[in-house]
């Protein structure tokens, strides 16, 4: 049963009676390489029709098109074949599904794409869509990649589905089943690289045992096109080559990085790259010796490029700030630091930029640097890992969130600049981008600690893939391949769902004030006092009159003016502000009227009473299905639902007791407070 867990969307569960389409009598894939992806793809193909229909075929490397299932790469099948059917141009990773009955070809423009197009058959099949097809698909990006807060220890930082599957007693584990069954889900979804180790990086995981190790780690990743790569410590050449210095300008420096760079790609070959995070929150980096960021970027560059990797940069740089300050804005960080270095980063590089300017919370306007890079490239960071969303004890579907960020119109030079069209590349013409999220399963058998929060990881996958694809027809494709074909199942999860992040965002941090949670440790359950007086910038103002973060031009932080004209003039303006980010932009009165024409503090307290509701309803909603999936997975949902209603209680009591406090207005229901 914990296999329905392991195998989430990808179980090949038998379709109900009555399905019974032309197959492929058998399966030729046209390489037969043990790390072959067309060859991991073949045996897919045969694992899935077995367990959709209860039909073995048989695998070849050559034989007779007609009613087979071909699956490789145009040029082999040039090879085997004469000519390419393909009619319309593949990219990088993209690949034709032609589905003619019994005769099938999926061909990659690469061996992955490849296997991206037996998943995208299997996927059809398991979800009774039989329908001949004809068409080729492109990524929207290069850069489609998971990033694991895995520490070496087996912890994971913000990891909310048990140990890691990579890492334990600082070394690589020697069972490394999990992590390749893991790299099955993520080729499924079109992934194409995971960075393993944390951020937060340790020095050991570039050491001759552990290249060793994580090369192991590669090993098992290959046959489903999944590249490694690593987070690395900037201080290492200090702790790990004895060196006096980790300045990135120094010669010795420069040539340590060059020689762990060989050693890794001597282990492998077709290791993706780095991921760095320095200078912030303690780690080391190029500040430290006056260097620019662009400076520590472009050290680890120089050392990958010769092997064709590639740099994550991260801009989650800011410093601790002094609240007393009316003009000190966290916010502002990522903008001072890296737009002035725009221009200067090797085209190798990639600046990975959180989804909003401070940390991942349940509302924030796009990042601005998005606007202010135009000669670098960009990715976004977005996280699986519900880091401020209820931790994987509340249901939060996250697709919606993320859509209102890359769906944003940044409006450089007046044109439109959709946050999609930005890190793709395609709006500044930039050769390299995509994405990178932060996904940190773990040894559970649910990987993510709850079977609904999978919902997240597929659909990043998918959208990665094509950032206009819908929403809940991503959820209904999830929801089919994990519960089965029953409408009213289908009809539930996607009720649900579809209205869990409003409903989050209701009962934790309303109208632009972020998340509400503890920040301090836990960023768990509600704890608005740990937001102000400390230098986390993550403030709020509340006082007994009036609330928010004044970031205007005008008479604030500034931050409003990060953005082109026609946003920064939409942000700077109250009354064009939307409602969802007022109290990001402005400090006001809690009897501030809303567009909508409530107060700010009535809006607190109807929608934390409105936000708990619908939670109570995903209770009862979830209950109808009792019977339509198996227990197991029935018992396990429940549980957590439970939880979540009665949890949205505790937030939505703790909120608008504490702002019923500090501002003495009643609520115009009675609900609140005294009487
Ligand atoms: C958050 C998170 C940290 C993490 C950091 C980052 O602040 O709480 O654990 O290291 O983000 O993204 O670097």
């Amino acid at each position: 049963a914990a296999e329905n867990g392991l195998h989430a969307w990808l179980r090949y569960a038998p379709l109900p009676q009555g399905h019974n389409p032309p197959l492929p009598l058998s399966i030729i894939a046209l390489s037969s390489s043990t790390n072959s992806p067309v060859n991991t793809a073949g045996q897919e193909l045969q694992k899935g029709i077995q367990g959709i229909f209860g039909k073995q075929l048989s695998v070849f490397n050559t034989g007779k098109e007609t009613s087979s299932a071909v699956v490789g790469t145009v040029s082999q099948f040039q090879k085997a074949f004469g000519s390419s059917p393909v009619k319309d141009k593949l990219e990088e990773d993209g690949f034709w599904l032609n589905v003619k009955g019994s005769t099938v070809q999926i061909l990659g423009q690469n061996e992955r794409g490849a296997l991206y197009g037996a998943f995208e058959y299997l996927s059809m099949l398991a979800q009774g869509n039989f329908s001949n097809v004809e068409y080729a698909t492109n990524p929207a990006a290069p850069v489609r990649w998971i990033n694991s807060w895995d520490n070496m220890d087996g912890s994971i930082t913000r990891g909310f589905g048990g140990n890691s599957i990579f890492f334990a007693d600082g070394h690589v584990v020697s069972n490394l089943t999990r992590a390749s069954e893991y790299a099955r889900l993520l080729s499924s979804i079109r992934i194409n690289a995971a960075v393993v180790n944390d951020v937060n990086a340790n020095f050991t995981t570039i050491n001759p045992e552990n290249i060793q190790g994580v090369g192991r780690i590669a090993d098992v990743f290959r046959p489903y096109g999944i590249q490694l790569g690593l987070s690395l410590d900037f201080a290492s050449p200090m702790e790990l080559g004895n060196l006096s210095t980790y300045d990135p300008l120094d010669p010795g420096v420069i040539v340590f990085w060059d020689d762990i760079t060989k050693q890794i790609y001597d282990r492998i070959p077709d290791f993706a790259g780095y991921l760095v995070k320095a200078d912030s929150e303690g780690t080391p980096g190029p500040l430290v010796y006056n260097r620019t960021l662009a400076d520590g970027a472009n050290l680890f560059a120089k050392a990958i490029k010769p092997f064709g990797g590639i740099v994550m940069y991260r801009a989650f740089v800011y410093n601790l700030l002094n609240e007393s300050d009316w003009t000190a804005d966290r916010a502002n960080a990522a903008v001072d630091y890296f737009q002035p270095l725009d221009g200067q980063f090797d085209d190798n590089v990639i600046v990975q930029i959180k989804y909003g300017p401070i940390d991942f919370q349940v509302r924030e306007p796009a990042s601005p640097l998005f606007a202010n890079l135009l000669e670098t490239n960009t990715a976004i960071e977005l996280q699986v890992a519900q880091e401020y969303l209820g931790q994987q004890c509340h249901l939060v579907y996250l697709p919606p969130l993320w859509r209102t960020i890359l769906d944003f119109d940044l409006r450089v030079q007046n044109q439109s600049t959709f946050v999609r069209n930005v890190i793709t590349g395609e709006r500044f013409e930039r050769p390299l981008g995509g994405s990178a999220a932060v996904v940190n399963v773990g040894l559970n058998d649910t990987w993510l600690g709850s079977h609904l929060a999978m919902s997240n990881l597929y659909a990043y996958g998918r959208l990665a893939w094509d950032w206009t694809s819908d929403s809940e027809e991503i959820l209904q494709d999830w929801t089919r391949l994990t519960f089965g074909l029953d409408q009213t199942v289908i009809d539930t999860i996607t009720q649900m769902s579809m209205a869990s992040w409003p409903a989050y965002e209701n009962y934790s941090g309303n109208l632009g004030e972020q998340t509400l949670n503890d920040i301090l440790y836990t960023h768990f359950g509600p704890n608005p006092q740990t937001l102000d007086n400390t230098p986390w910038g993550q403030w709020t103002r509340a006082d007994h009159t009036s609330i928010g973060m004044d970031r205007t031009v005008s008479n604030g932080t500034g931050f409003s003016g990060q953005y082109p004209p026609e946003v920064a003039e939409m942000y700077e303006n109250l009354d064009t502000t939307p409602d969802n980010l007022l109290l990001w932009f402005h400090h006001v009165n809690y009897s501030q009227k809303l567009q909508s024409g409530k107060t700010v503090i009535q809006h607190f307290y109807d929608a934390h009473y409105e936000g708990a509701e619908t939670a109570q309803n995903f209770v009862t909603m979830w209950q109808s299905l009792q019977g339509k999936i198996d227990d197991e997975r029935f018992e396990d949902v429940l549980f957590r639902q439970v939880f979540q209603a009665g949890h949205s209680i505790v937030w939505r009591d703790a909120i608008v007791n504490f702002y019923n406090n500090i501002s003495g207005i009643p609520d115009d229901a009675g609900r609140v407070g005294h009487h």
